[in-house]
């Protein structure tokens, strides 16, 4: 890949965010969604100031990141839940590494001190992506969720809680 750039996700960058996420969706070790949501839905559920999306060069819109509140009790305020996902055509090049860097900086800047994501055990590539960026394993949650749809249909699957806590907010 030849220059990667991190920029603010906006709506016109839509078309191929989708495809990133159903591209991910369809693995079934990503989310516990089985459809990608409409714009509108995922526009509302996602902090604005705080989504970025990976642009190459020569390849286009190579990944997104995005991140949501946990709660909106105010002693929670700073603390919000990720998603990160790349084309499989970029992965393993530092495209989710640079999409978590731009996170954790955004975040930070804005007083956000607790990033966190549930990540499938399955999920090794995440895992790894992860604890290189600075997050830490708080725990397994045995059998949290009941899959529906997709190539896991059925399956109660366990989620790893990972978070990484700013050490300069707070
Ligand atoms: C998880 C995902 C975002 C990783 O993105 P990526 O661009 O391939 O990751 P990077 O190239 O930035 O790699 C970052 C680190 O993770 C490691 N890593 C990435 N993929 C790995 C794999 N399959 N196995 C082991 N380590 C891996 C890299 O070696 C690197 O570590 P380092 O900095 O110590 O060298 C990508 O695989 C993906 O989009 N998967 C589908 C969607 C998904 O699962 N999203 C996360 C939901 S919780």
């Amino acid at each position: 890949m030849t220059a990667l750039r991190t920029v603010p996700l906006a709506a016109t960058h839509w078309p191929w965010v989708a495809a990133v996420y159903a591209a991910g969706i369809e693995e079934g070790h990503a989310t516990f969604e089985t459809e990608v949501p409409r714009w509108e839905d995922f526009d509302a559920a996602r902090l604005a100031d705080h989504r970025f999306v990976a642009l190459d060069a020569d390849l286009g819109l190579v990944g997104w990141v995005a991140c949501s509140p946990t709660s909106t009790r105010p002693v929670y305020r700073g603390v919000v839940e990720h998603s990160v996902y790349v084309d499989p055509a970029a992965r393993g090049r530092g495209v989710g590494r640079a999409l978590l860097d731009a996170l954790v900086a955004s975040t930070e800047a804005a007083g956000i001190w607790t990033i966190q994501s549930g990540i499938f055990p399955e999920n090794v590539a995440s895992l790894a992506l992860h604890r290189a960026a600075g997050f830490v394993e708080v725990g397994v949650r045995r059998r949290l969720g009941l899959m529906r749809g997709g190539p896991c249909d059925g399956r109660w699957r366990d989620v790893v809680l990972m978070e990484r806590r700013s050490e300069v907010v707070g």
